[in-house]
């Protein structure tokens, strides 16, 4: 591989086109990396991404020409969420490392095959959301970790909006709110509070048809959640997420301690900073967000940083797998109204900022 990072990228949609491209076209300015093949189902999408704007070289209406193709080194997984494990597996089977954006598979077969595949492949397997890879989220991480709010009780976690227009996927098997939305809110309690044992709630769907593409249609998949987490010691979590939400102004994680409080404003997707309460101070103390840039799909960056210098990344697809089954069993949850029992595990993520070879993802600079 030569030090240039070759991109290949399967579905051009929205979020390859508004979100991760603005990330690879700064790191093309840099010559870190070149994006080469571009694969979409939908034909059309041709002339958009080999113009000036995207610059990829090639296009291809079938992801199997991007998997295999001998001049890219990482995949950027951008389709609809049904395609996701299926791409992601070939990908890996051929060494390339690999983007997936949430949730890494739409089942939890198909999430099994993606760990344990790469335990063991020449790339990288980075799942998104990349809400850990925050400065913010890493702050609050610490906070949390050094005791600072002692022992944590109680959390709250929130995302929701009104939902797609586009994309019927959303909204059938395979979609739905928790895999779009709240999925970022389980990533980031997980993250803080560690493995989860159990699942309860009040999870369905409230509004049953909605246009989308200018079409009338059913709604299949979850849309209005809140759905309960139990973790260790009796720590309790709710997490209020759909495609039923208007507006809000709740901050996006709210945890409870024996000391006190801290609570990420904005969203954990785009955090506005954070507040800290402890008994000891008597008073909150309010940090303004660090980075106000900070990218969403930062993860891009973090996969070429990894890449380039041979560090594991942060992401761990064995975490990515625990919210699929979070998510799966709270869909049982929503069917038969009992408690289910979270059977996966993973190692919760060192954010502590030590100087190991692990610690590398605390360096976001990707020249580096
Ligand atoms: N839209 C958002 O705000 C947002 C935010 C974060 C993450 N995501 C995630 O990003 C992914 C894409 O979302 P989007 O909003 O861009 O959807 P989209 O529908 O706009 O784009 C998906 C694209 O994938 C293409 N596609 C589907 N199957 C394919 C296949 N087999 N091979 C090649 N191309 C294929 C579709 O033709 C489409 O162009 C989803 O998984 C979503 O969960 C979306």
């Amino acid at each position: 591989m030569s030090n240039t990072v070759r991109i290949g990228v399967v579905g051009c949609g929205s979020v390859m086109q508004h979100a991760y491209s603005r990330q690879i076209n700064l790191l093309k300015q840099r010559d870190l990396v070149e994006t080469v093949v571009a694969c979409d189902i939908k034909e059309e999408r041709k002339a958009l991404v080999t113009g000036p704007e995207y610059g990829y070289q090639r296009f291809t209406t079938d992801f199997e020409e991007v998997v295999t193709a001998a001049d890219v080194d990482l995949v950027l997984v951008t389709t609809s969420m049904r395609e996701h494990g299926m791409v992601a597996r070939a990908a890996l089977e051929a060494g390339k490392h690999v983007l997936v954006e949430k949730p890494m598979a739409s089942t939890l077969e198909e999430a099994a095959a993606l760990v344990e595949l790469a335990r063991t492949s020449k790339g990288f397997l980075i799942p998104a959301p990349h809400v850990l890879l925050s400065p913010t989220y890493q702050k609050m991480w610490r906070h949390l970790h050094n005791g600072d709010i002692g022992t944590p009780y109680l959390a709250r976690a929130f995302y929701g909006w009104s939902g797609p227009n586009w994309g019927k996927w959303f909204y059938q098997p395979g979609g739905g709110s928790m895999f779009d939305l709240g999925v970022y809110n389980i990533v980031s309690l997980t993250g803080f509070l560690g493995p989860a044992r159990r699942v309860s709630g009040l999870i369905g769907t409230a509004i049953q048809q909605r246009v989308v593409e200018g079409e009338l249609m059913e709604v299949q998949t979850d849309d209005n959640v809140h759905l309960c987490i139990e973790f260790a010691h009796n720590c309790y979590a709710v997490v209020t997420t759909g495609f039923t939400i208007q507006r809000y102004r709740t901050p996006a994680i709210e945890i409870y301690g024996s000391k006190g409080t801290i609570q990420m404003l904005g969203d954990d997707w785009d955090p506005d900073g954070y507040e800290l309460w402890q008994n000891d101070v008597g008073a909150w103390k309010v940090f303004p967000e660090s980075d106000p840039n900070w990218p969403w799909t930062d993860g891009i960056n973090h996969l070429v940083h990894c890449i380039r210098n041979g560090v594991r990344p942060l992401h761990d697809p064995a975490h990515a797998y625990h919210v699929i089954e979070i998510i799966e069993k709270a869909r049982l949850v929503g069917k038969t109204g009992m408690a289910q029992t979270i059977e996966s595990s993973f190692s919760p993520p060192n954010l502590s900022g030590e100087k190991t070879e692990d610690a590398a993802h605390l360096q976001h600079d990707p020249t580096n």
